[in-house]
């Protein structure tokens, strides 16, 4: 089978074992993408699973075009590659599929269907925003360093309630965090941190989004 011909067989044996959980530890450069791109074509046109029941998750953006393209060359199906809704394979970086989630069950989410998704830039101009709100002068307190350990908190699922201020820059960093959260919600936005955090959230409490997503 072609889709097996430029493979070395530590990389065949990862593509073509049976549909289930399979770990490939790698270093770089040695051909994981490959092996991934590989597998997803493999499972569709040997073991006929539907595209639609595909996800596949990278972490950069270049990555997920790299991997897209690659797909595509594999597949003669153009169509696997289609958005989700039209049968395709759901392929991008963490923070987009996410996204995409969210969008999707936006009703069990503060913000509607149409959030906007705050970058590093916005980000940092709601803090300065924030800080000047309790009095505090973002030139004297760096506004990176305090979005920093509230990104932290946020990917550690640290949530406000949780959030222990144990130095003064900490407690600088959770009265910023308060209004910071608020005022992304009067902005209908959700930032890069969120995506990860309210996809989590939602797959934690709703069990049966969860048994769909499975599906
Ligand atoms: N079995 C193989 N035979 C020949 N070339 C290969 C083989 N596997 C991978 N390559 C080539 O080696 C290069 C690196 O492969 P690939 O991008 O899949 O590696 P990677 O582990 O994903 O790399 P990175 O760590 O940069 O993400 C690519 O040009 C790819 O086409
Ligand atoms: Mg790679």
């Amino acid at each position: 089978m072609k889709l097996l011909e430029d493979l070395n067989s530590q990389q065949r044996e990862a593509v073509t074992i049976s549909p289930g959980p399979v770990l490939v530890l790698a270093g770089p450069g040695s051909g994981k993408t490959r092996v991934l791109a590989h597998r997803i074509a493999y499972l569709v046109d040997h073991f006929g699973v539907q595209p639609k029941e595909i996800m596949a998750m990278t972490f950069t953006n270049r990555a997920a075009r790299e991997m897209a393209g690659r797909v595509a060359q594999l597949l003669d199906k153009a169509d696997a590659l289609h958005p989700v809704s039209k049968g395709g394979v759901s392929l991008g970086t963490f923070h987009a599929l996410c996204a995409r989630l969210l969008r999707r069950e936006s009703d069990l989410l503060p913000v509607s269907r149409e959030f906007v998704i705050f970058n590093e830039s916005d980000q940092h101009t709601l803090v300065r925003q924030a800080l000047k709100e309790i009095n505090l002068d973002p030139k004297q307190v760096q506004p990176g360093k305090v979005h920093g350990m509230i990104s932290r908190a946020k990917n550690e699922l640290i949530e406000l309630e949780a959030f222990e201020a144990d130095t003064y820059f900490a407690e600088i960093a959770r009265r910023v965090y308060q209004r910071y959260q608020q005022l992304l919600l009067s902005n209908n936005a959700l930032d890069f941190d969120d995506l990860l955090l309210w996809a989590v959230r939602l797959f934690r409490e709703h069990d049966d989004l969860l048994t769909k997503y499975h599906r």
